[in-house]
């Protein structure tokens, strides 16, 4: 089998021998303090703690105060990410903000986090629409930037309030989400052999109704119709996700591996979107990456979409877990469908 779902690094060439290459300088995350439990939920929807951990990993959810919107989320986790990476917000060259709950439709949100950061008034931003792949796609967009020479510091923020946009009255998508920031300040690389060392991404446009907000765009202008339909809100066929995101997800991992010569065993860290643990299950059993070196937060976080790998990231990193020098491999799946894997050496 050939194609983006083999797993073989036929349709997109590694971009790792090109220089200079890009480092991640800083990461830093956020996560809303107010906590949703499971058993929170069971009060107020047909649901149980037993059938959400069961079924998906997930005990618990962050979701944002009513008066937080998600810029006020990712800039936390940019401001974060900026003051581990030492550099200040004025040295920003560009802002990527992945996330398909933006706090308006125009402008964009990182046009919020440039304002709120106090980053330079004629730095370019913008919004970045792959839902969980947002963070993949905004890295593989920032690493290029940075290789090519155009800009030098790149912020890449994943951000989604995601308890917003989901169907609360549809227990089999909105028990799997959360709100939450994470974020990464990419800068040039110092030629050590540390770094972005490959980023692949791909979309499958075929499978566009498995996962969407099939109202309240130009195709289904909002109306009281789409308000009383809940069209404006997440429309998930979980089992088509759940097999194409086994497939998907593994895929991309074995292509990383492959574009850097590179054996499972080679690999300290997998931090993959947590979107459910049997995914995960079924990652680890086709990629051969052993489970204690795959990174899971999603009983605390639930599936924050674009947030989902850099909060994980930033987590491990402030746990000490990773440490310089080691290879890490990210991978995200979700609406599109949209996903990719990239590979750093720390
Ligand atoms: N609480 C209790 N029961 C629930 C429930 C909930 N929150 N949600 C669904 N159920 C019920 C269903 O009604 C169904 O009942 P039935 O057998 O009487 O019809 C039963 O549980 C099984 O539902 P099913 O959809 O087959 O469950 P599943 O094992 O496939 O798991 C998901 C469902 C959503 C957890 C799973 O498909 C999944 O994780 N998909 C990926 C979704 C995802 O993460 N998407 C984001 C982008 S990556």
């Amino acid at each position: 089998m050939t194609g983006p779902l083999s797993g073989r690094a036929e349709s997109a060439a590694p971009l790792r021998a090109r220089q200079p290459g890009s480092r991640i300088l800083g990461t830093g995350h956020y996560l809303p303090s107010n906590v949703v439990t499971n058993r929170d939920l069971e009060k107020v929807m047909d649901t149980s703690d037993e059938w959400i951990s069961s079924r998906t990993g997930i005990t618990q959810r962050h979701i944002a105060a009513p008066d937080e919107a998600s810029s006020d989320m990712a800039t936390k986790a940019a401001q974060r990410a900026l003051e581990a990476a030492g550099i200040a917000a004025t040295d920003l060259d560009l802002i990527i903000v992945g996330t398909i709950s933006p706090d308006m439709p125009m402008p964009s949100t990182a046009m919020f986090v440039q304002r709120n950061l106090g980053a330079r008034k004629d730095c370019p931003g913008f919004d970045l629409s792959a839902a969980c792949a947002g963070f993949i796609y905004g890295l593989s967009i920032a690493d290029a930037y940075v290789r090519s020479g155009i800009y030098k510091h790149v912020l890449v923020v994943g951000v989604e309030l995601l308890s917003r946009i989901v169907n609360w009255e549809d227990r089999t998508s909105c028990v799997l989400f959360g709100d939450g920031a994470g974020a990464v300040v990419l800068g040039p690389a110092k030629n050590d052999g540390r770094g972005v060392l490959s980023t692949h991404i791909y979309a499958d446009g075929s499978m566009i109704e498995s996962l969407c907000i099939p109202g309240g765009g130009s195709r289904t202008p909002f109306s009281a119709e789409v308000l009383a339909k809940k069209q404006h809100l997440v429309h998930m066929v979980g089992t088509e996700v759940f097999k194409y995101a086994v497939k998907g997800l593994s895929a991309s991992v074995l292509t990383a591996l492959e574009a850097n010569n590179m054996a499972p065993g080679d690999i300290d860290w997998l931090i993959p979107h947590q979107a459910n643990v049997r995914i995960l299950d079924g990652v680890q059993h086709r990629t051969g990456i052993p489970k204690e070196r795959i990174f899971i937060n999603i009983a605390d976080t639930a599936n924050t979409s674009s947030a989902s790998v850099p909060i994980a990231l930033d987590q491990a990193v402030r746990a000490g877990k990773i440490q310089p020098g080691q290879a890490l491999v990210f991978c995200a799946l979700g609406g599109g469908i949209a996903w990719g894997s990239a590979l750093v050496r720390w």
